[in-house]
């Protein structure tokens, strides 16, 4: 079976090596996710552990489509009623880009229409539509008048590890943050310390992965398990491997502070959702002022990169200080500053070792390395 998983572009390679660590078979990055195939259960155990994917997709059919007559009839085409029962619910999400048809929305009310007249057709019933919860989620992917179809496994962004609850300040997706952790290259015995962590995602992230929690298990309610198909047992399986794969944090190794009071107070709910509470150590502070708990050791940051117009010349001096403070209070520290303002990253001061380029959304970032001598 043939599997897409997505991601942000730039997590690529990362996602690929999660994919080859729990043995997946041709794995191939493209851009923006990587291709991989396995038997089913490879499809749930990507749900269940992957870090740096955003959603799990399994093409089902693929065809020329230069207008809205070749796209109903080549989705009418599959055979739906195998797939999907009239009692179930579904939602079409749709990618168009560089085809004759140019309207997503139009495209995913065509595919919608085709699906639900196929099983009419052939069940006498129509499923209905719930684009919130439904029981299938159906990507449509529409590129150069070629058309993929897929199911959507997880049916729901797989960054939602369910431990953020409460909307906050510009946090980073999960994924993310999992793909900035994984970057570091950290090793998960010395420690890790952002000292700007708002809700506290990069040290959740390094938390989960640290005690190697399946980010999956965090809130384990997936698409595929209200399919006909579901192999519950397989499923099963999985979940009890990855329970017993859990292992202990070490106290002290990671930290998180920030020097709002709020974002901490959230940083810490946040752990406790994820019930890796007592694990992470939490701080207010600000970073000018805050200690280093060892002589060597992971710093990543992701400081605050201003999109409103006067707020430049004050993050130019923030950013002046961010480099001022590596220098004098980490060295010996492996330090990462992630930020989508290209300009105010040169004016910390230091010489990057490594330029990584990454995108936040729509947004190019840089994930800037600076060893501290
Ligand atoms: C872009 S947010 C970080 C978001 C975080 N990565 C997340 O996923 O939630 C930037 C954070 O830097 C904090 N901050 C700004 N200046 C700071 C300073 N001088 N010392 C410590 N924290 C600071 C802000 O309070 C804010 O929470």
């Amino acid at each position: 079976m043939n599997f897409f998983a997505t991601t942000a572009k730039g997590l690529e390679e990362v996602l690929a090596a999660e994919l080859t660590t729990f043995g997946a078979r041709k794995v191939v990055p493209a851009n923006g996710g990587v291709n991989f195939s396995g038997p089913p259960r490879d499809g749930y155990r990507a749900c269940l552990w992957l870090r740096t994917a955003n959603r799990v997709l399994q093409p089902i059919t693929s065809f020329p489509c230069p207008s809205q007559e070749a796209l109903y009839e080549g989705v009418y085409a599959l055979n739906w009623e195998d797939l999907l029962t009239p009692r179930m619910t579904l939602a079409v999400d749709a990618n168009v880009r560089d085809s004759a048809l140019t309207h997503s929305r139009f495209a995913a009310l065509k595919t919608k229409d085709a699906i639900v007249d196929k099983i009419r057709d052939r069940c006498g019933q129509r499923p209905n539509v719930d684009p919130k919860d439904p029981d299938m989620r159906i990507n449509l992917h529409l590129s150069r008048n070629h058309c993929t179809i897929s199911l959507d496994l997880a049916g729901t962004g797989l960054h939602r590890r369910g431990y953020r609850r409460d909307p906050t300040i510009a946090p980073l997706k999960e994924t993310l943050a999992a793909g900035l952790v994984a970057l570091t290259g950290w090793d998960q015995k010395t420690h890790f310390v952002d000292p700007m962590c708002g809700s506290g995602s990069l040290p959740l992230e390094a938390a989960l992965l640290a005690s190697n929690v399946a980010p999956g298990l965090l809130s384990p309610n997936f698409g595929f398990q209200r399919w006909p198909d579901f192999d519950a047992s397989a499923w099963q399986e999985l979940l009890e491997e990855a329970e017993e794969a859990r292992k202990t944090l070490p106290a002290n190794l990671i930290f998180g502070s920030d020097r709002d009071q709020r974002a901490v107070d959230l940083a810490r709910r946040n752990a406790e959702n994820s019930g890796i509470g007592t694990q992470v150590r939490w701080f207010y502070s600000d970073f000018s002022k805050l200690e280093p708990p060892a002589d060597h050791g992971t710093l990543i940051c992701n400081p605050p990169y201003g999109e409103r117009i006067g707020e430049e010349v004050e993050l130019e001096a923030f950013y002046r200080k961010i480099g001022d403070t590596l220098k004098q209070n980490w060295k010996g520290w492996t330090a990462w500053v992630f930020t989508g303002n290209l300009a105010l990253a040169k004016r910390v001061g230091l010489k990057p070792s490594r330029r990584i380029v990454l995108f936040n959304g729509p947004i190019e970032c840089r994930l800037l390395k600076y060893e501290l001598y």
